[in-house]
């Protein structure tokens, strides 16, 4: 370390060119030609070459060079120098070592790991160049999504986790005590949202929500992340544009300030540059007859499942909206069709290329009665919904909104096969560990 050194990052040094600076780093992976040694160094935001030059240096800094391993952690003091055959555009001449820990038996090594190892290993996965460019994404589309509602008159605002009483269907709820009283990690925000609605026109919630889904599939999670806005004054056809302007956002917003890390995941950008404009619309109806012309067999009134999905799906470039379900096989808020009682003013909107739902979204029952009979019918009959009766008592309105799953959109952006690489320590079944 020389007293002219500036500390900075290696996402900064393309403003230190020609000049002494000092950054805190880790061995990402090495290599030596006898006389000169190669430091791959990283620091989270970015990588550099460090070139350490036996006979440009002390006896000390050369074997202080020598004792890094994978992993090892220091001070690396050098110079700047653009290099063009450099991935970052930049190398450094090292000009000084402080070691400040030596790492031995990194466990994860170049080689191939398999997905219960590197899972057990999350706390350290997380280093690795392919899962920092996930999570990189990741605050992308968190920032992206901020940006769409705060710029579009919504308010943020947040439910609560710890709730009485259930919101979307009571076989997936994760019981707790509460003192002396029962309740529930929540499912969704969804109908506090209502209230917020109610309060302040057009609001969005962004946290964490939990399912006791007995589900192991590539698609689920136990605890995800979900953005859940809710409109006044908003039909299920305005709530679709919404949508569509939203996602559009959303991707576009990863194209243009993610190109590296996207390139790191070797995502097919073409694929992601076609999400503008209007998206496809199907009803469940037509759903149902393309599948079964296209070798299923689903009979009316039952619920699709992945494969289902995925045939649909394929069959456009962009997220196809499904609407107009069956209210049965529905949740109780959703304001059933004045011209058709039997389906339901909903719509879940399905990724291309098979990465599955990622917003469920519906026009909500404003009519009192009707929102009574359906309370009966569910059995929902608990003092725990009292309040959210007062809302279609006291100035009920049309209203809409909908839930986008963070995790499945960060899946289908990133390009992943699975959900557990897409939040930095998911919860899945059978995994609560690290
Ligand atoms: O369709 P869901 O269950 O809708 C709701 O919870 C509504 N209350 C939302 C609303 O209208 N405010 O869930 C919405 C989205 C899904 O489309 C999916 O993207 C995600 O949440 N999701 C999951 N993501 C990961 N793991 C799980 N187990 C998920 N369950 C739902």
């Amino acid at each position: 370390m020389t007293s002219m050194s500036t500390k900075t990052d290696i996402r900064g040094v393309s403003a230190h060119v020609g000049e002494t600076v000092r950054i805190g780093c880790w061995v990402n992976n090495k290599r030596s030609s006898g006389k000169i040694q190669f430091l791959q160094l990283r620091d989270g935001t970015g990588y550099i070459q460090g070139v350490v030059v036996k006979s440009e240096v002390s006896e000390e800094i050369w074997n202080d060079a020598k004792s890094l391993t994978q992993e090892s952690s220091l001070y690396v003091t050098g110079i700047i120098r653009e290099e063009p055959r450099s991935k970052s555009g930049y190398e450094m001449t090292v000009t000084g070592i402080e070691v400040l820990h030596i790492t031995e038996d990194y466990p994860i090594t170049p080689k191939e790991h398999g997905v219960d190892f590197l899972m057990d290993h999350r706390h350290l996965w997380l280093r690795s160049t392919k899962q920092r460019a996930v999570m990189i994404v990741r605050a992308q589309i968190v920032r992206a999504v901020r940006e769409f509602f705060d710029t579009r008159g919504f308010t943020l605002m947040d439910p609560p986790i710890l709730t009485p009483s259930s919101a979307e269907g009571t076989t997936e709820l994760f019981h707790i005590k509460y003192f002396d009283e029962d309740a529930y990690l929540t499912q969704s925000g969804q109908l506090y949202m209502e209230a917020a609605a109610m309060a302040l026109g057009k609001v969005y919630s962004f946290g964490p929500t939990f399912r006791a889904e007995k589900s192991k599939t590539r698609r689920h999670l136990i605890e995800f992340w979900m953005i859940e806005p809710e409109m006044a004054f908003v039909d299920l056809e305005e709530s679709l544009e919404i949508q569509e302007q939203f996602v559009s956002h959303v991707v576009q917003s990863v194209l243009t300030n993610c190109k590296a890390e996207l390139e790191t995941l070797e995502r097919d950008v073409t694929k992601l540059e076609q999400i503008t404009g209007s998206f496809p619309r199907i009803t469940y109806d037509e759903a149902i007859e393309f599948l079964n012309n296209n070798g299923f067999e689903v009979p009316w009134g039952e619920d699709f499942g992945a494969p289902h999905e995925t045939a649909i799906a394929n069959h456009y470039d962009k997220p196809v909206f499904i609407t107009h379900y069956p209210a049965e096989i529905k949740a109780f808020y959703m304001k059933p069709d004045p011209n058709r009682p039997e389906v339901v003013l909903c719509a879940d909107m399905i990724a291309p290329e098979g990465y599955g739902e990622i917003i469920g979204g519906s026009q909500r029952i404003d009519d009192p009665q009707l929102m009574e009979e359906r309370f009966a019918e569910h059995n929902l009959t608990s003092d725990a919904y009292k309040w959210y009766m007062d809302l279609r008592k006291y100035g009920s309105v049309p209203h809409s909104g909908f839930g986008l799953g963070l995790e499945r959109t960060v899946a289908w952006i990133c390009g992943l096969d699975h959900v557990r690489e897409t939040i930095p320590f998911p919860r899945m079944l059978y995994r609560l560990y690290p």
